[in-house]
């Protein structure tokens, strides 16, 4: 038995007693404490490595995201939106920004196109997010010169209103195809982030088509039909210079684009399966953004009336309503005349292969 006084006090009653010890003291030796604060540290340290959120890439708060993150990782497994594949994902209900210093900022990020690829659906997906605020209106400020020389200035003007942290957006479908917009962007913000759309190009130019002839102000029925203007009458090739088809050539469009921001700055979204899978583009553009995961699978809700998904927004008293998108958006697009049909296809495929290797990703055209 050892008697060393250390483990002893002497009580005035009872005389020698036994030393008191604490109850972490009683039970573990002080190696084994050491051994589990080890533990502990390295369990934390192991946590932030795997969070994607945290990586050195994120501009916008990534630290904030630390502990959302790692609760989330023990948080339900969600359910995936029609044809997702996501089993689990990482859950923050914390947005990044505070709500501090509220006034007019310029873009931090930009939607540059394509046209008719979906930009729409993506801007509202885009607002469900706390963090996000997106310019209401296109503003074809980097794309009409005249716009542009009103200055930088007078842009933030029209910018909502965002808190300290807060990602402001805008998004104008023309940016993409339009020269010298490129250069533009970069003389504001050399850092800028963009967002790409893109989708089938021959289905893009038809939707395109479609486009132009609702708001064409004459007689509609008599606007010629999608072939006889893709198609030149004297020669019977197809017409490169129609308008509507243009916004397609996307190989043409991204060099020029790659002249001047790196690949790493343009998140490119398959439009095509924005209309299949939203949830998982919009998942992807969030991660783009270093922005904690808040908008939810269960705000897609598929739509048979409008054959398209659309979003569950936030209604009176806590309960949800479906708002989907504008009858402009999701039209019938009539059947392509086969051989126009063949020669187009014939047009894209090389253009298509070269828009691949250029960004190094591939797509199903
Ligand atoms: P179509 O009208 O040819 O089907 P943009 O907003 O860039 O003009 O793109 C319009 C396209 O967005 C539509 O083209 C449609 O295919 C696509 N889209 C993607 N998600 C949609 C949704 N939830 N509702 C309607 N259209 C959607």
């Amino acid at each position: 038995m050892n008697m060393s006084p250390s483990n002893y006090i002497y009580h005035e009653e009872a005389g020698l007693l036994p030393r008191a010890k604490g109850f972490c003291c009683r039970r573990f030796s002080k190696t084994k404490i050491l051994g589990l604060l080890c533990f502990g540290a390295l369990l934390l340290f192991l946590l932030t490595l795997s969070s994607p959120d945290l990586s050195p890439k994120d501009n916008y708060g990534g630290k904030r995201q630390l502990l959302p993150n790692v609760v989330g990782l023990f948080g339900p497994a969600n359910k995936p939106g029609r044809g997702g594949k996501f089993n689990t994902y990482i859950q923050s209900n914390i947005p990044v920004h505070k709500k501090t210093d509220l006034r007019q900022r310029l873009p931090q990020c930009l939607i540059i196109g394509v046209k008719k690829a979906g930009t729409g659906a993506m801007v509202q997906y885009l607002k469900l997010h706390p963090d996000i605020v997106i310019a209401d209106k296109e503003l074809n400020f980097f794309d009409y010169e005249r716009n542009f020389k009103l200055g930088f200035d007078y842009y933030k003007t029209l910018m909502p209103p965002s808190y300290e942290g807060q990602i402001t957006m805008e998004k104008t479908s023309n940016y993409f195809h339009n020269k010298d917009t490129e250069w533009r962007v970069y003389s504001m913000n050399t850092s800028m982030k963009m967002i790409l759309l893109v989708r089938e190009p021959i289905a893009r130019a038809v939707s395109d088509y479609l486009q132009r002839k609702q708001k064409d102000k004459s007689n509609k029925e008599l606007t010629p039909s999608f072939e006889e203007l893709i198609i030149r009458q004297k020669n019977g090739k197809i017409n490169e210079g129609y308008p509507g088809i243009r916004p397609s050539f996307y190989y043409k469009h991204m060099v020029r684009w790659l002249k001047y921001f790196p690949l790493t700055q343009i998140h490119i979204v398959d439009g095509d399966n924005l209309v299949r899978n939203p949830y998982e583009e919009v998942h992807a553009v969030e991660k783009f953004l270093g922005l904690p995961h808040l908008i939810t699978p269960d705000r897609f809700v598929f739509s048979d009336k409008k054959g398209f998904y659309c979003m569950s927004i936030d209604g009176v008293n806590g309960t949800r309503q479906e708002q989907c998108l504008s009858k402009g958006k999701g039209r019938k697009h009539p059947d392509v005349d086969k051989r126009v049909m063949e020669m187009l296809t014939d047009l894209f495929k090389p253009l298509n292969e070269q828009f691949y290797n250029l960004i190094g990703r591939k797509f199903n055209w």
